[in-house]
């Protein structure tokens, strides 16, 4: 191979290595201060691999000018990618806030991700090739997961679910997770995916919030060697439900369980003698497909509802343009399918361009922390898809790791979750894509649904740490408070200026949220458009790059997680001996953030000191993980007598981000109300 020649040919033509620091300044219009400034190119080489519908650069700039003078055109085509069952009547309505994409089609999402294949020489190809923790590995056929599909499709029928019922699935990354959320997208159920590493108490606020009439889980999870034990949290989850009818359990592991009769039936003997064919319901454009719950501000988590065929429009299309899908590819994408990358970009993305998915069930770092290195070699994977906390990680365990192991057949990386440092990506670029792989920074949201900035592989010239520019039919922008335009250089809010056919339609339950959330920062006003408003602040630079510089709300992203820390914070409070909590993020070599947790106590435990002190913090982490999950669990918790407030009582997150990060308190402290509070912080920080 010539990777490595190629590899030195290239880092000395394009990765010129040139950074400087510098401060752009606040307007008063209402723009951010930006201080990273990163000037390395790195540019797809001329000779190239090319294929794909955007073929060059001058293509791309075509398509991008066409879809902005005219979006609804843009979006047609790329609809009518898909197979419907009876054609749309209108591309877009459009009512403030209140989008509906293809009105008067139908179609079905699990049709176009299956059954259109199966007409073609792809019915034999591989959907989903599966490796498990323990090191056994499953393949299904585009025909097999047909089958495994309907007769799933058949069983929820059976157990009495309906169209427009909401189906929980609580699973582990096993191939079944995919196959029940096809099998409620055939039938028309709307399917509520929850993480399996959410504890029981936050599973049971998503089947209640959501309103779910069935759970589908497994006995237990593989995970680092031991057991995630699903079915007991799905057992104290529901316990009490009247509205949760039947509960499916896939057989994973084979540890004891407890299964309630007449609402807890194995999956293999409910499918057992289902008929292989089931078919996929007409569904209207609009039919709601899945609601997936995602962190916000204010203490309840946001069901976020995504519908049919806008959504899978472009899940369709991003999935094609960004990873540049072969037919002979093998594509991996780590993320779960609790999050919304694993919706997105490993089933139904992936699966309506007819490619192969790799599906990884454990641990990256078991039995060792050569895990992905290892299949990647060994199962040949050409596309590659993570997160930035992931490779930081990787940075850590050591460059011996993927060293170790071919990773030649690899052509395309690619990140998503959090701004990727600079360093992070160079590493990434040099030790797992041989300096060869172009790698797609990926920004979107569980809002957007889809990828809406990101480079074009072999196309768009990189720089390590931006997005780059936003996707050919996406009108994103950086703007101020008053909704002008951003100059080069001037951080601001990054908005969306035109609906997009993936973009959320509700917080379920809650259009009020919704509206206020999203679509009152920037409402309609005058000539201008409502934006809708991401939450991230943001810079474009003088080349139109997009950066990321994170949120501007009290949402902190951990490990490329969104937590909303209002959320921890009812967590801790809700512990006995918890008066008060503020969480705020500091950052963290591998997490990107993490989280630290002020927290005052109540009456007599305001005395407690040194080891019971220490034995509380231990609880009260233990307290949030079991209301939350792991994810959610204060790195650091810090005892104080007081938080600094304002005069009106607001806690000045901004001065315990500042403790927090170790730094001094710079700015304006003038509207606290007792400086004593910052005093005493601070010397419990010597
Ligand atoms: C938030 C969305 C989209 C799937 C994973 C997270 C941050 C996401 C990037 C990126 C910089 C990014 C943003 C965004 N984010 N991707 N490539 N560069 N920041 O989904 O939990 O809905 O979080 O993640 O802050 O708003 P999510």
């Amino acid at each position: 191979m010539s990777a490595t020649r190629r590899a030195s040919r290239r880092s000395a033509a394009a990765a010129s290595s040139e950074k400087t620091a510098e401060k752009t300044s606040a307007s008063a219009a209402g723009s951010i201060d930006s201080v990273m400034q990163e000037t390395r190119w790195i540019k797809p080489e001329k000779d190239g691999p090319k294929h794909g519908s955007i073929p060059t650069a001058a293509k791309l700039k075509s398509m991008r000018s066409k879809a902005l003078k005219n979006p609804e055109a843009f979006w047609e085509e790329r609809a009518s990618e898909l197979e419907w069952f009876s054609p749309w009547t209108k591309v877009l309505d459009w009512k403030y806030p209140r989008a509906k994409w293809f009105t008067g089609g139908k179609l079905n999402v699990a049709h176009n991700c299956i059954d259109r294949h199966l007409t073609t020489w792809r019915r034999n190809k591989a959907a989903i090739v599966w490796e498990g923790e323990p090191g056994d590995v499953r393949t299904l056929t585009y025909q097999q997961l047909h089958r495994e599909v309907c007769r799933c499709a058949n069983g929820l029928k059976k157990l009495g679910v309906k169209r427009g019922d909401v189906v929980a699935i609580y699973m582990g990354m096993i191939p079944e997770a995919a196959i029940a959320m096809l099998a409620c997208a055939r039938i028309g159920a709307t399917h509520n995916v929850v993480f399996g590493g959410f504890s029981a108490d936050a599973l049971r606020e998503r089947i209640i919030d959501s309103n779910a009439v069935c759970v589908i889980t497994q006995d237990a999870a593989w995970r680092r060697g031991s057991h995630v034990m699903l079915k007991e949290a799905v057992d104290a989850a529901v316990k009490g439900l009247k509205h949760v009818a039947n509960v499916l359990v896939v057989r994973r592991v084979g540890v004891d369980i407890t299964m309630k009769k007449g609402r807890d039936h194995w999956w293999d003997e409910t499918l057992d003698g289902m008929n292989d064919s089931c078919a996929a319901a007409k569904l209207p454009a609009e039919h709601p497909l899945f609601i997936l719950y995602t962190s916000g501000s204010t203490g309840k988590p946001k069901g976020i509802l995504h519908t049919t065929g806008g959504y899978l429009t472009q899940a369709t299309y991003t999935s094609n343009i960004v990873f540049d899908l072969q037919e002979d590819d093998l594509y991996f994408c780590t993320a779960d399918v609790g999050w919304i990358t694993g919706h997105s970009y490993i089933v139904y993305g992936p699966l309506s361009n007819g490619a192969s998915i790799f599906m990884y069930e454990g641990a990256p770092n078991h039995p060792g922390p050569d895990r992905f290195w290892s299949m990647i070699a060994r199962h040949r994977i050409s596309i590659f898809y993570t997160a930035p906390t992931a490779i930081r990680a990787f940075m850590k365990w050591g460059d011996q790791h993927p060293a170790g192991h071919d990773l030649s057949s690899l052509r395309i990386l690619g990140t998503v979750g959090e701004p990727i440092n600079p360093e992070a990506w160079m590493w990434y670029y040099k030790h797992i894509g041989g300096e060869r792989c172009p790698i797609v920074d990926t920004w979107w949201q569980t809002e957007t649904g889809s990828i809406m900035i990101s480079p074009v592989p072999n196309v768009t010239p990189m720089k390590p740490g931006t997005a780059t520019t936003p996707l050919p039919g996406i009108d994103a922008d950086v703007v101020r408070r008053d909704g002008t335009r951003c100059k080069a250089d001037e951080g601001g809010y990054l908005v969306v200026k035109h609906p997009w056919p993936s973009m959320l339609r509700n917080v379920f339950g809650d259009f009020q949220r919704y509206k206020k959330t999203y679509w009152s920062e920037y409402p309609p006003a005058g000539d201008r458009p409502a934006y809708y408003f991401t939450g991230d602040g943001a810079r474009r630079d003088a080349d139109g790059y997009i950066w990321i510089m994170g949120r501007v709300d009290d949402v902190v992203n951990v490990s490329g997680h969104r937590l909303g820390t209002a959320e921890i914070e009812s967590a801790l409070v809700s512990h006995a001996r918890v008066a008060e909590a503020a969480v705020v993020a500091r950052p963290d070599e591998i997490k990107g953030n993490a989280l630290v947790a002020y927290v005052t106590l109540r009456g007599a435990s305001a005395k407690m000191s040194g080891r019971a002190l220490e034995k509380l913090a231990a609880e009260l982490r233990a307290h949030v993980a079991a209301e939350i999950g792991h994810i959610a669990k204060p790195d650091d918790i810090r005892f104080s007598e007081a938080l600094p407030k304002t005069r009106s009582g607001k806690i000045m997150r901004r001065l315990l981000r500042e403790l927090a990060a170790g730094g001094s308190i710079s700015g304006d402290t003038s509207t606290l109300e007792d400086f004593s509070v910052l005093e005493s912080l601070r010397e419990d920080e010597d």
